[in-house]
């Protein structure tokens, strides 16, 4: 497996299971089934209201001796309704609580984008702080704050766009490690990508397959699918491997990490095995030249009417 070393020594697996989207009641297999079959890197959030049931297969896995501590890497992520410096150490405590463990690996802002502390998703404006109230500086500065701690040993953003790395780095006394955005085929983002390997800035790629088990009201109509393309099918017929396996192992050809999600244990499995398929420099060429441009996963929640956000703001590219 192909990995991803950060500046003290530690390395992070490229290929982890994402849990965004993972049902209650699901999860906990899913993570459980992940880790006997060999991932050593699961990525959670608070947000994704699952971390209780990710926190008891994490522990059984560990108490079973399925794998230590040392070896597993966990990634999680600050909600934007924690984004003021004070906020930021209670938030990362009740996801190491509900995580059972008692450091994360890896915490990301998971937005540039701040909400009211009593606010879980905004339903109008008013539920938003803007950028000014709450700078991104002050957020950095908090999660500087509990890497100090020892809370976690690596901090770093997700859906930060260059200029937003920009921002955070011109005060920042660590710089962020991480940023996890969404990429595929369709949104190579290289960039961003080139921007943060020249700061030595690791990427994650999100909804790697397409996410497609959004809910329909974060969907808009007529997206393409992964999956149907005719270059990713015909790279997979020449590899004798599916779609899936293909996107992934794109991305880790880019050297970046992946996070596919799935809760079917011969998914998970499948997903794994995309470590052994090596493209060439013509598939890498073919994917490059498919020329769609879709963003999943857009962030017009953020950018509802009278909100302070927009979304040329979020996304540059
Ligand atoms: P499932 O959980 O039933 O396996 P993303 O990682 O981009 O968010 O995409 C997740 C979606 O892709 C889920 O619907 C997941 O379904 C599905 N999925 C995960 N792995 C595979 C695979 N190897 N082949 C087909 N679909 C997959």
């Amino acid at each position: 497996m192909k990995t991803l070393t950060f500046t003290n020594g530690d390395t992070l697996s490229a290929i982890g299971l994402g849990t965004w989207k993972s049902a209650p009641g699901e999860v906990y297999d899913a993570v459980l089934h992940a880790i006997k079959s060999g991932y050593r890197h699961i990525d959670c959030a608070a947000i994704y209201m699952n971390e209780k049931e990710v926190g008891k297969a994490l522990r059984k896995a560990l108490e079973d001796g399925l794998v230590k501590r040392e070896d597993l890497w966990v990634t999680s992520k600050l909600w934007n309704n924690a984004h003021k410096r004070a906020d930021i150490k209670p938030a990362i405590r009740k996801t190491l609580s509900d995580l059972q463990l008692d450091y994360l690996d890896l915490y990301l802002v998971h937005w540039p984008v701040a909400m009211k502390p009593d606010v879980v998703f905004p339903d109008g404006p008013n539920d938003f702080l803007p950028l000014d109230e709450v700078p991104l500086s002050e957020t950095w500065s908090g999660m500087e704050d509990i890497h100090a701690e020892g809370l976690t040993r690596h901090i770093g953003v997700s859906n930060f766009n260059i200029d937003k790395l920009d921002e955070v780095m011109t005060d920042a006394r660590i710089k962020p490690a991480m940023n996890q955005v969404e990429m595929h085929p369709y949104l190579p983002q290289q960039k961003l990508v080139d921007y943060c390997h020249r700061h030595d800035i690791h990427l994650t790629a999100y909804s790697p397959l397409g996410s497609g088990d959004r809910a329909s009201r974060m969907k808009r109509e007529n997206e393409p699918v992964l999956f149907d393309d005719q270059t990713i099918k015909d790279i997979a017929e020449q590899h004798g491997c599916t779609p899936a396996q293909v996107l992934i192992s794109w991305a880790v050809h880019r050297g970046t990490a992946v996070i596919p999600k799935s809760t079917n244990p011969g998914r998970i499995e499948q997903n794994l095995a995309s470590a052994d398929i090596q493209l060439t420099e013509g598939d890498m060429e073919a994917i490059k030249q498919i020329g769609q441009d879709f963003r999943y996963i857009d962030g017009s929640l953020w950018a509802m009417e009278g909100s302070p956000y927009e979304l040329s703001d979020l996304w540059t590219e």
